[in-house]
């Protein structure tokens, strides 16, 4: 893990240099600063210093203030919580999590999809096509994970088998993308139609770098691998929601508001948002509650995050590009 820490270490310090200028005397209460302690703790975080523990602890406590001003308003339907983002500035967020480019984006036909006569909702967690939730650590891996899922999800679907796949071996070896500095889905999907599948998560298991493709694993099993991948029309939920019911799907979202950074759940998040996409999830259901129609979209972030590592988005909305851009670019694959 030595590389791995040097470069939190490298990312820090810059950043330090960087907001040493900005930040102006705060003061603190004794419990904040006990909150502080009881927090590290718990999320077992290991500063550099005395200089980075104190900024970490100004980071955190105007997070804790945003946190419990937006919950205390009760302007939106969804709580923030304080979760194992709140020592970081909502820059340093953006950065280290997601990894979606969206420069470079395929586009290919998607199949016939039937929105006629489609179930009111559809959770495929409870048809046992979703795998537990995972963690893509300082990665901007969001773009294995997301396709993982998706593929996880269809192979349950055709085969009845429930099985944990590898993201490490779409870092590692989709050239096409760029490992942890980020790629799309999309390239994965295609990495997977060439190769022939892709390994299992025991046999070839995330460490959250990127390092050399180990080729003499990566093609053991056959039953995941894809004939293609389908590809849906821009801005159209109704199609997302055919595709949604036939399999879980991949989307690109805007994940860089705070409020997204701490979403608890508690509700159904209906922005701030924007449409910069920059965080590939999987969307594996959608329902509706008390006339409020949502997604269920399986985030990369560990259980802590969200509602125990998921996010309900809102379903249907008046912009076309649908919540936090949800809308614009959906593949699934096809086996
Ligand atoms: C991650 O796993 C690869 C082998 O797949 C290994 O070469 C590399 O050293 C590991 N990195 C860390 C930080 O453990
Ligand atoms: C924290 O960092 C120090 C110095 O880098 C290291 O010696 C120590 O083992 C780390 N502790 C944990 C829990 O990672
Ligand atoms: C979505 O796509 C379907 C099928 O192409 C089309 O019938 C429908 O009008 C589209 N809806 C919107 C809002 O573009
Ligand atoms: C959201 O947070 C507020 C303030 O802490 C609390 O009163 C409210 O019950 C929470 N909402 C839900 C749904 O838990």
């Amino acid at each position: 893990m030595a590389f791995y820490y040097s470069f939190l270490f490298v990312l820090y310090c810059s950043l330090l240099m960087l907001c040493s200028l900005a930040t102006g005397s705060i003061i603190l209460t004794n419990t904040l600063h006990e909150r502080f302690e009881k927090w590290v703790f718990e999320h077992g975080k290991n500063y550099s210093g005395p200089e980075e523990r104190q900024y970490r602890l100004e980071v955190f406590t105007n997070n804790v203030n945003f946190i419990e001003k937006f919950n205390r308003e009760k302007k939106y339907g969804y709580n923030l919580s304080i979760n194992h983002f709140a020592d970081l500035t909502n820059e340093e967020f953006v950065a280290k999590r997601g990894g979606v480019t969206t420069s470079a984006l395929a586009l290919r036909p998607s199949s016939e999809l039937d929105t006629a006569s489609l179930p009111p909702s559809v959770d495929w967690r409870t048809k046992g096509a979703v795998t537990a939730i995972k963690d893509q650590g300082s990665c901007g891996s969001c773009w294995a994970f997301a396709a993982v899922a998706a593929l996880e999800g269809i192979v349950k679907i055709k085969t009845g088998e429930l099985k944990s796949l590898s993201e490490q071996e779409l870092v590692d070896c989709v050239t096409a993308n760029e490992g942890c500095s980020g790629g799309w889905s999309d390239k994965a999907f295609e990495f997977i139609i060439s190769n022939g599948g892709i390994a299992s998560e025991a046999e070839y298991p995330y460490n959250g770098t990127q390092s050399k493709c180990r080729a003499n694993i990566i093609n053991q099993n056959d039953i995941t691998s894809i004939r293609g991948y389908g590809t849906l029309p821009r801005k159209n939920e109704s199609m997302l929601m055919a595709a949604v019911a036939q399999q879980p799907v991949v989307v690109y979202i805007d994940s860089s508001s705070s409020n997204f950074q701490f979403y608890s759940g508690d509700g159904i998040y209906d922005g701030p948002c924007g449409v910069k996409l920059d965080h590939a999830v999987t969307i594996v259901g959608y329902g509706e509650n008390r006339g409020e129609k949502y997604w269920i979209v399986k985030n990369s972030w560990g259980k802590t995050w969200g509602d125990n590592g998921y996010i309900y988005l809102a379903k249907d909305v008046e912009k076309k590009s649908g919540m936090c851009g949800l809308a614009i670019h959906g593949y699934y694959p096809i086996i």
